[in-house]
C-alpha cells in the first residue's frame, strides 16, 4: 500500500492514547482479490472495560472545557481528513472495495460531519422560559450525555464514524468505538488523525475484536450512557435489549426498504439518474438504496428500457482500476444474497433485463434490472442490499402509497413527479424520516439522518444531530424577591 503518510495504516487498537497490540489477530482482506491488507487485534472483555475506563475519565476533563477549544480540535481534526484525503480513500477501498473517487466522496461526506459540528460545537443553546411563578426563573441548560458508545457498519467505514463522533465530542462527550470487523483501518486512521489533531488521550478510544464481548460491555456497563449503532435491524433490536437494564439512550440507524416512486408526470430522464444514483451507489449497499422501484404502467416500459441501458454501461471491477463504478460486494453472503432475491424473483416470473454473477467465489456482480416483478418476490419484503433494481408496476397513487408503506421499515423513500401538488400529498403520506423528492442523493450533514418504523431510533446530521448527544437541565431559581 502506497500512502503519503504511513502511520495512517494502524493494525494496533487505539485505546487511552495507547496504540496496543493483541495476543490474537484477525486476517483482513481485500474483497476485489481476497489479499491480505493486514491484521488487526482480537480483543474482548477486558480491552473493552479499559476503553469504558479511559474515556469516561477523559469525559470528566473534556466536559469541562470551551465550546470554542472543542471546535478548534474538531476543525484541525476535519483539516487533516481533508489533507490526508486519498491517504484514506486508499485504505477504504482496499478493505471495503468501493471503487476510489467514490471513496473519496466519502471522505469528503465524512470530513463535512466533523466540519458541520465544529461549528455546531458553539450553540449548544439552553433556554430561559417565562416563570410560572413570581420571583422566579426557570433556566434549562444543556448538558453532555457522557460515555457514548458506537458500534458501526462496513459499508460507509469513514462517514458513519464520524457522524457519531463529531457531534459526540461538540458536544463534550468521549466515545468508545467498536468498527465492522471488515473494515476496520479506516477507522484507525481516522483515530490516528484524532490524535494529531489534538484530541485528549482516552476521549476517543478505538477496539476491534469479539463482537459478543466488546458488545456487552458497552451495553452492561453503568457509565456508558448512549449507544449508537448504525447496522442491522436484528442487531438493533439484541443492543436495545441487552441496554435496557442500564436505561441507556439509544441511536439506532438500521435497515430500509426504501421506494423509489415514479409517477407518469415525471421527467423519465431525470428519475433514470435519480435511480441510478438512489439504486446503485456503493454496489447497492446502502440502508438508503432504493430497494423497489415503483413504475407508473404508462411509463414503465420506457423507464424499464432506460434504466437497463444505463446499467448495462456500468463498469464493474476491482476499486482501483479506471472507470470502475461498481466494486465487489463486501462477502460472499452479500452475494449469496442477491442471488436468492434475483432466483426468487425468476422462478415467479420476474424478466432480467441485465445482471450476472461473477465466477466462484468472486465477489463482482453485474448489476441486474429486473421487470415483471410482484410483492410476493422476496425483494418486495427484504433489503437486497446489492446491485439489483426491481421494478414494480403500479397504476395509481393511493395503490402504490398503500404498497410502498406496506414494511416494517421507514428509512428513506424517493418520488419522481412533476405535480407540486402530487409531490406533498405523496411525501406527506409516505411512512418513512427522509424523502427524495425529484432527487436520488440526500445524504447531506446539513440535514437530519434516520427513521422510523423498525428504521431505527433518533437522528444522525443538522442541529439535530447534535441534541441527541445533550441532556436538558431545567433549574428553578426562586425567592428572586429576597
Ligand atoms: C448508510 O447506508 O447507513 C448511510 C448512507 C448515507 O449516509 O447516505
Amino acid at each position: 500500500m502506497q500512502l503519503k503518510y504511513p502511520a495512517l495504516f494502524q493494525q494496533q487498537c487505539y485505546i487511552n492514547g495507547q496504540w496496543l497490540a493483541g495476543s490474537e489477530e484477525e486476517v483482513i482482506t481485500n474483497p476485489s482479490n481476497g489479499e491480505v491488507i493486514g491484521h488487526v487485534p482480537t480483543m474482548g472483555q477486558n480491552e473493552a472495560e479499559q476503553c469504558v475506563d479511559a474515556a469516561h475519565k477523559a469525559f470528566s476533563e473534556w466536559k469541562l472545557t470551551t465550546a470554542d477549544h472543542r471546535a478548534n480540535v474538531l476543525r484541525k481534526w476535519y483539516e487533516l481528513m481533508v489533507e490526508h484525503s486519498d491517504d484514506l480513500a486508499t485504505i477504504l477501498t482496499l478493505e471495503q472495495g468501493k471503487p476510489f473517487a467514490e471513496a473519496k466522496g466519502e471522505i469528503a461526506y465524512a470530513a463535512s460531519f466533523v466540519q458541520w459540528y465544529s461549528e455546531e460545537a458553539r450553540r449548544a443553546y439552553g433556554e430561559m422560559i417565562p416563570s410560572h411563578r413570581p420571583n422566579g426563573k426557570i433556566v434549562v441548560t444543556k448538558e453532555p450525555i457522557g460515555v457514548v458508545a458506537a458500534i458501526t457498519p462496513w459499508n460507509f467505514p469513514a462517514a458513519m464514524i464520524t457522524r457519531k463522533c463529531a457531534p459526540a465530542f461538540a458536544a463534550g462527550c468521549a466515545m468508545v468505538l467498536k468498527p465492522a470487523p471488515e473494515t476496520p483501518f479506516t477507522a484507525l486512521a481516522l483515530a490516528k488523525l484524532a490524535e494529531d489533531a489534538g484530541l485528549p488521550k482516552g476521549l476517543f478510544n478505538v477496539v476491534t475484536g469479539d463482537a459478543i464481548a466488546i458488545g456487552g460491555v458497552f451495553t452492561a456497563d453503568k457509565r456508558v450512557r448512549k449507544v449508537s449503532f448504525t447496522g442491522s435491524t436484528n442487531v438493533g433490536k439484541i443492543l436495545m435489549n441487552q441496554s435496557a437494564s442500564t436505561i441507556k439512550k439509544m441511536a439506532l440507524e438500521l435497515g430500509g426498504n426504501a421506494p423509489f416512486i415514479v409517477f407518469d408526470d415525471a421527467d423519465i430522464d431525470a428519475a433514470v439518474e435519480g435511480a441510478m444514483i438512489a439504486k446503485f451507489r456503493n454496489a447497492g449497499q446502502t440502508c438508503v438504496c432504493a430497494n423497489r422501484l415503483f413504475v407508473h404502467d404508462a411509463v414503465y416500459d420506457q423507464f424499464a428500457q432506460k434504466l437497463a441501458q444505463k446499467v448495462k454501461a456500468l463498469k464493474v471491477g476491482d476499486g482501483f482500476a479506471d472507470n470502475v463504478v461498481i466494486g465487489p460486494l463486501i462477502n460472499a453472503g452479500a452475494v449469496a444474497k442477491v442471488q436468492a432475491h434475483v432466483e426468487d424473483a425468476v422462478a415467479k416470473g420476474a424478466e432480467a433485463l441485465c445482471g450476472a454473477f461473477a465466477k466462484d467465489g468472486e465477489l463482482f456482480v453485474a448489476p441486474f434490472v429486473l421487470t415483471q416483478m410482484s410483492d410476493d418476490m422476496l425483494v418486495a419484503q427484504e433489503e437486497t442490499f446489492g446491485p439489483l433494481a426491481p421494478l414494480f408496476r403500479f397504476y395509481d397513487e393511493a395503490e402504490v402509497i398503500e404498497r410502498a408503506n406496506n414494511t416494517e421499515s421507514g428509512l428513506a423513500a424517493y418520488l419522481y413527479t412533476r405535480s407540486l401538488g402530487r409531490a406533498w400529498r405523496v411525501g406527506d403520506a409516505l411512512e418513512v424520516g427522509m424523502v427524495g423528492i425529484n432527487e436520488g442523493l440526500i445524504s447531506t450533514a446539513a440535514a437530519p439522518f434516520g427513521g422510523v418504523k423498525e428504521s431505527g431510533l433518533g437522528r444522525e446530521g443538522s442541529r439535530h444531530g447534535m441534541e441527541e448527544y445533550l441532556e436538558m437541565k431545567y433549574m428553578f431559581m426562586g425567592g428572586l424577591d429576597q
